[in-house]
């Protein structure tokens, strides 16, 4: 029996700040509840207090969405508190997501505190929180560069006030996966009430380590994920949700599952790709296209013969119908003999050589080889009308 991961979507809020990426409520919603159906357990909706737009889809998406929790973000600010629980006033299952920094960074040179005035502080904003909701998250921003202990009192302290579930994001993508698991794990064995609430990853990708960073926290006790579709996010993006779920479906080993409906990924990451108008890089893990494409003529023979030879994914799981076997110089026959049975021909050895031949002279010059291409190197003129 696997444990289960939480996953934590956070598209429409740390996705949505990416310049050029901004939705409007009726597109937010499009995704809200194409995010239900994928299964997710809480949709970060955004930030109220940041614009009336913002508010408004906070509230439009807690009214249009019933299964997942709809969460809000906030700083450790009471009034950016009393806006999110207005903008969560609708939702069936709500919750607060608070938080202040805790590296020497965010304390002495972004807040100009001191670290027991952030503690306060946070105490404060949890407790505040707790009077409009009973779920209530904590995010120490920037933990990857806290001080351990330091981040260790801080969760303990806001886990006596009330926290149902405690951040501990990689907010600049600073850590190595051992160092963030080593933190996960250090807080597992030091904070006393530690069992009281869930603790939650939440990397940026910024050293391209996000999914790493994120499998090291669950395999150090983390059961929730902050993830969006196709990774989007601050700067370099955030842990990938494709990433996360597949990773763990193809390790049964780690014995921790989500409830994502993967056959959904894919639909997911075309339609946050194309309302974003943020196209997803063709060699992306999972969800680019080339992630089942096999081109080279060794790979294509292999997967011809046997998918798995060269697919650790079954392509159906993420909702594609297939793997491609793109036609390129690099491949053989075998890869051009599966393309014309496709299309219906099934040519002599003679009439193969032949056709291979001039298939390489033409790859040569394009790139890749189509079924029309196809249908002139076997003179069906006819069916390339
Ligand atoms: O990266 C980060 O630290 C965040 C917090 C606001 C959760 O996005
Ligand atoms: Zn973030």
């Amino acid at each position: 029996m696997s444990e289960r991961l939480y996953i934590f979507d956070t598209t429409l809020r740390d996705g949505e700040q990416v310049p050029g990426c901004q939705l409007n409520t009726t597109e937010k919603i499009e995704v809200a509840k194409l995010l239900e159906s994928l299964g997710v357990d809480v949709i970060e909706a955004g930030f109220p207090i940041s614009s009336p737009g913002d508010f408004n889809s906070v509230l439009e998406i807690s009214k249009a969405v019933s299964e997942p929790t709809i969460c809000a973000l906030t700083r450790a600010v009471k009034k950016d508190i009393d806006v999110a629980a207005d903008a969560l006033r609708l939702a069936r299952r709500k919750r607060i997501h608070t938080g202040i920094g805790v590296s020497p960074q965010h304390i002495y040179d972004k807040l100009r505190s001191t670290p027991e005035k952030i503690v306060e502080s946070a105490v404060e904003a949890v407790k505040y929180a707790k009077r409009y909701v009973e779920d209530v998250e904590f995010y120490a921003e920037d933990a990857g560069r806290a001080d351990v202990e330091y981040l260790a009192r801080v969760v303990e302290a806001v886990i006596r006030a009330g926290a149902t579930v405690v951040n501990i994001p990689d907010t600049t993508g600073y850590c190595l996966p051992n160092e963030y698991g080593a933190k996960i794990k250090y807080l597992v064995d030091n904070v006393p009430n530690i069992d009281r609430a869930i603790i939650s990853t939440h990397c940026h990708n910024d050293l391209g380590m996000a999914t790493a960073n994120t499998l090291s926290g669950i395999l150090n006790g983390a059961r929730q994920a902050e993830v969006t579709i196709n990774g989007i996010g601050e700067r370099a993006g955030n842990t990938s949700l494709e990433e996360v779920v597949m990773t763990l479906r193809c390790h049964k080993d780690v014995a921790v599952d989500t409830n994502i409906n993967s056959r959904l990924i894919t639909k997911a990451s075309h339609l946050v790709s194309s309302l974003m108008n943020m196209p997803v890089q063709p060699n992306k893990a999972i969800v680019g296209r080339n992630a089942f494409a096999h081109s080279s003529g060794i790979h294509q023979d292999g997967v011809l013969k046997q998918r798995q030879t060269y697919e650790i994914i079954d392509p159906q799981d993420i909702g594609l119908n297939e793997s491609v076997i793109a036609l390129t110089a690099r491949s053989g026959r075998a890869a051009l003999v599966h393309r014309l049975e496709l299309l219906g021909y099934d040519l002599t050895q003679e009439e193969l050589d032949a056709t291979y031949e001039k298939f390489l002279a033409l790859a040569d010059r394009k790139k890749e080889i189509h079924d029309y291409d196809l249908l002139y190197l076997v003179g069906d003129i006819d069916r390339m009308k």
